[in-house]
């Protein structure tokens, strides 16, 4: 029968041969520990038998066995360690990063041109001393129309340029200008008022190169005590030299509007040709951008304002002509028509990163 000596000899050499087979993976050596170095594995068996051995052997057994245990221990910590790298080595090969590789850039979006306008058009006059404020797409015909000194027989309320969305209850309309908020502006408040009203407005129109069924107005409305029309051109060729340069002049041209009295339309000198003519201003010298006039008394006797103590000023410019007089373009459905490649060209420095991708 085999001495306790050899037997630990024997397990030592099987052991350590087991523990360098080269495709041992981590089950395999947790399997491992636990055939040899666990309290119930081969080592202590050996241990076990200790008892049956004469007195003067037992010493010298279990030194063996302890050095036994302690050397497979240490091989185990070895190899085990040794896995743990190569299975780290593997993961972070794998894993790697190619730090020279160029970064990919996200798509940014961009502030859309007729955005852009009327927040340049709002900080123009903020400086001017106007607030900004927003009145409801969706509109009842009293504010739409009858505010406005719009009778129920006015051309304007035919159904041809008004998109209607409920004719029983109240004439709810969507709006046809940002005029609307001239009167609920002034239901609000007391003079002074000073405001200007950006917004989307919509009217059953055929679409072409300069009118659209979608488009943005701002209005503008200024109420005191003194307000003449002088102020009122002065306030626009303020806002006309600020946006195309300070040689450019207002012209005033007789107009009618339901809601102010006089009424004019008005023009800028064309920004391209210096008032000379060109393709742009179709040889005129001028563009137009909007509607304006001196409030009208029955528009402010409505809101309870008395004519004889104040007057007023409002005008309303159309956002996208502004905004094709500006960008030097020629057609007025690219600003809805979502192509990103148009409104690519509108990125800005400050917005963002100021870059689109595809
Ligand atoms: C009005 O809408 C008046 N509410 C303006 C006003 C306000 C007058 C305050 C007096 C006092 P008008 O319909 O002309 O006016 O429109 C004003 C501007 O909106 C036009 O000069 C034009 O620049 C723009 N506009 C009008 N219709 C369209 C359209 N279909 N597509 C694009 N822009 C348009």
């Amino acid at each position: 029968m085999q001495s306790a000596l050899e037997q630990l000899q024997e397990i030592r050499v099987q052991a350590l041969a087991a523990l360098n087979v080269e495709d041992l993976d981590l089950a395999g050596l947790a399997a491992w520990e636990k055939h040899y170095l666990s309290a119930s594995g081969v080592i202590g068996e050996v241990l076990k038998q200790m008892g049956g051995l004469p007195t003067d052997e037992r010493p010298l057994v279990g030194r063996e066995t302890n050095a036994v245990k302690r050397e497979l221990t240490s091989a185990w910590e070895s190899r085990r360690t040794q896995m743990q790298e190569a299975s780290l080595h593997t993961r972070l090969s794998q894993e790697s990063i190619d730090i020279t590789l160029p970064g990919r850039v996200p798509p940014i979006g961009t502030i859309h041109p007729i955005s852009q306008m009327i927040d340049e058009v709002s900080e123009i006059f903020a400086y001017l001393g106007f607030e900004t404020v927003f009145g409801p797409e969706v509109e009842i015909g009293k504010y739409n129309f009858d505010m406005l000194n719009i009778p129920a027989n006015h051309p304007a309320r035919d159904v041809w340029d008004t998109m209607i969305v409920d004719d029983d209850r109240d004439e709810i309309v969507l709006r046809t200008h940002t005029s609307p908020m001239q009167a609920r502006v002034m239901e609000q408040r007391q003079p002074p008022v000073r405001v200007i009203v950006p917004g989307r407005v919509f009217r059953f129109e055929a679409q072409d190169a300069s009118h659209e069924w979608m488009f943005h107005q701002i209005e503008g409305l200024a109420i005191d005590a003194h307000i003449t029309m002088t102020d009122l051109k002065g306030v626009l060729t303020e806002l006309a030299r600020q946006l195309f340069g300070s040689a450019t002049e207002i012209r005033f041209r007789c107009d009618f509007f339901p809601f102010v009295e006089p009424g004019v339309d008005f023009s800028v000198s064309c920004p391209f040709c210096k008032g000379k003519g060109c393709r742009v201003c179709k040889h005129s010298g001028w563009i137009e951008l909007g509607g304006a006039g001196m409030v009208h008394p029955n528009v402010l006797r409505w809101v309870n304002y008395d004519p004889d103590l104040v007057q007023g000023f409002a005008f309303g410019l159309g956002v996208e002509r502004l905004a094709m007089i500006k960008y030097g373009i020629n057609d007025v459905r690219a600003f809805a028509a979502n192509d990103v490649r148009f409104l690519r060209q509108f990125a800005r420095a400050d917005f963002g990163l100021g870059l689109v991708t595809a």
